[in-house]
């Protein structure tokens, strides 16, 4: 029997008290009024994190210059080097030969980078992976809900098309949402073959769950550990291939370029040492994620301990454009209590399966799956304006995510089978996710923008492909549920695929060097950025953080 704090059960009494209303009326097929477009528009513009003016500024220099981003994001894109760097670079001193040499250099190991290092091996390249921490330490293992793939016979990718196109308010690239939509069916069977183990009934049908913002169920899990599945067939077959190398704890601290402008390596620094290594390569792929860790606005986050924009500022400093930065996610359910989970995601898949959110009353407030930053901007004004969210002793607020209902809908034991990983860990700190509702305020999710690509991965930048978070252009302003994983994998396969040809065509690089960040500096030095701005910053800071 869980026993909440006595600051929360008063409140929790209530959801428990409106619990059979608010069943029955979903037996009778009654949802809460879901908002009109304009009504969506205006509590977004109101209340969304990315509409607060003070948390935004335009770049003043770069490739993107006047592009609106995240302040916390400029300050790291117009940052000098890390220092060996700014002075190997001010010297204009030759770099060393090289400690390394491949065909080609995949930035990151989660699932962009593996995804893209598989195909390029099998394309018959050698690759090299490294990575800021582990083989597999990455956002793509923290995905909880699913991917989503238009299999089923009611759906198409056509209507999966509209949908992430509506979800992300029309600003999408629409040629690389065909793309994403067209490979799914294409990827989930790849997964498959490699050996993922889905959720499916007894006669082997896939099981398909609504997420925010779709129009069908698409949604395809492996209970609430998806991403953690989807990296154990992705690590493996990477583990099967000798023409992959991983060299862990080694992240990219700036990209090599040759004489032609062509991407030609990296330099790698490892961590804890601090020495630099450098890598030559014929085609470089940028697999590095997202900046969750750079807590944006103050915000809590369910980001991976790495995820602080380090191929954001490689690229930038390459000169390579960016889109779409001002707008992030904020997931509308990361934890609030227990404390120390802080951020941490209650995922989507809980509403997908019927849990409700709440306010302090028991009531509900808000369509449980509009697209993601209708959600969060509604739980924004029911903590803020209205006051009706939960307060804690220390000051936080939050609402109820009420999942005990998903067994009164499913029946018993569908929690546990559903939300097994969950459901454990809660019970370990001894609240009964069958019992309890769980407190939720939106949490930094994803950088739905990021660096300008095509549909093959390439970026502007000749030898230097991208995928994964790091890019821009499939979700727009908004991500729906269930695009990451499945993005990550498109266009990690097709930036494998691409690189693997472009390595076998072109030859060897000319000169690699670091001549690109030459007029970068001049620029920083003629805008007085503070010396003590560097970038990247490899882990957040707080905790252990590297030495400079
Ligand atoms: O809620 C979730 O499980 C998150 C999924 C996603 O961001 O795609």
């Amino acid at each position: 029997m869980t026993i909440l704090p006595d600051f929360l059960r008063d409140s929790a009494k209530k959801v428990r008290t409106t619990r059979e209303t608010r069943l029955a009326k979903r037996q009778r097929g009654e949802t809460f009024e879901r908002f009109s477009l304009s009504d969506r528009r205006a509590l977004i513009r109101e209340y969304h994190p990315d509409f607060r003016e003070d948390g935004h500024r335009p770049l003043a220099m770069g490739a993107s210059r006047d592009l609106i981003v995240p302040t916390e994001l400029a300050n790291l894109l117009e940052a000098w080097p890390r220092p060996k760097i700014a002075s190997l670079c001010e010297e204009r001193a030759t770099l060393p030969p090289p400690d390394m040499a491949t065909d080609i250099l995949v930035i990151g190991g989660g699932g962009a980078g593996c995804a893209a290092a598989i195909t390029a091996a099998e394309a018959g390249a050698r690759v090299m992976m490294t990575t800021k921490l582990r083989l597999g330490d990455s956002n793509t293992v923290m995905a909880e809900g699913g991917m989503q793939v238009a299999d089923h016979e009611c759906d198409s990718p056509a209507q999966h098309f509209l949908d992430v196109m509506g979800g992300g308010h029309f600003t999408s690239d629409p040629a690389l949402v065909e793309t994403l939509v067209m490979d799914g069916p294409g990827v989930l069977r790849w997964l498959e073959d490699l050996g993922m183990l889905f959720d499916k009934y007894p006669t082997g049908r896939m099981k398909v769950r609504h997420g925010g913002g779709t129009s069908r169920k698409r949604l395809h899990a492996s209970g609430d550990v998806t991403g953690l599945e989807m990296m154990r067939v992705l690590a493996d077959r990477a583990a099967c291939l000798d023409t992959i190398t991983v060299q862990p704890f080694h992240p990219a601290v700036e990209l090599l370029t040759d004489d032609n402008g062509r991407a030609a390596g990296a330099i790698l620094e490892e961590i804890p040492s601090g020495t630099l290594r450098v890598v030559h390569a014929k085609a470089v792929i940028l697999a590095t994620g997202g900046f969750g860790r750079l807590h944006l606005q103050g915000f809590p986050t369910s980001n991976h301990y790495g995820a602080t924009a380090d191929g954001l500022v490689m690229a930038y400093r390459a000169g390579l454009p960016l889109r779409d930065l001002k707008d992030c996610q904020y997931h509308p359910t990361g934890v609030v209590y227990p404390e120390k989970l802080a951020g941490l995601l209650l995922t989507e898949k809980f509403r997908g399966l019927g849990a409700q959110i709440l306010n302090r009353h028991g009531d509900e407030f808000v369509f449980s799956l509009e697209p993601r930053d209708v959600t969060t901007a509604a739980i924004i004004r029911e903590c803020g304006e209205f006051a009706n969210g939960v307060r804690l002793p220390g000051g936080e607020t939050g609402v109820w995510l009420d999942i005990p209902m998903i067994d009164y809908i499913h029946g018993r034991g569908t929690i546990e089978r559903e939300f097994p990983g969950r459901f454990k860990e809660y019970l370990r700190m001894g609240l009964d996710i069958r019992q309890v509702p769980l407190l939720a305020y939106p949490t930094l999710h994803y950088q739905n923008g990021g660096v300008v690509i095509w549909q093959d991965g390439k970026t502007d930048m000749p030898g230097l492909y991208a995928c994964g978070e790091v890019t821009g252009g499939i979700h727009g302003h908004n991500r729906l549920m269930g695009n990451a994983l499945l993005e990550i994998l498109v266009f990690g396969r097709r930036a494998g695929v691409a690189a693997a040809r472009f390595a076998a065509s072109s030859g060897e690089a000319r000169n690699p060097g670091i001549g690109h960040l030459e007029p970068f500096l001049e620029e920083l030095a003629a805008m007085s950025v503070p010396r003590e701005r560097i970038a990247p910053r490899l882990l957040p800071g707080y905790g252990r953080v590297p030495h400079y």
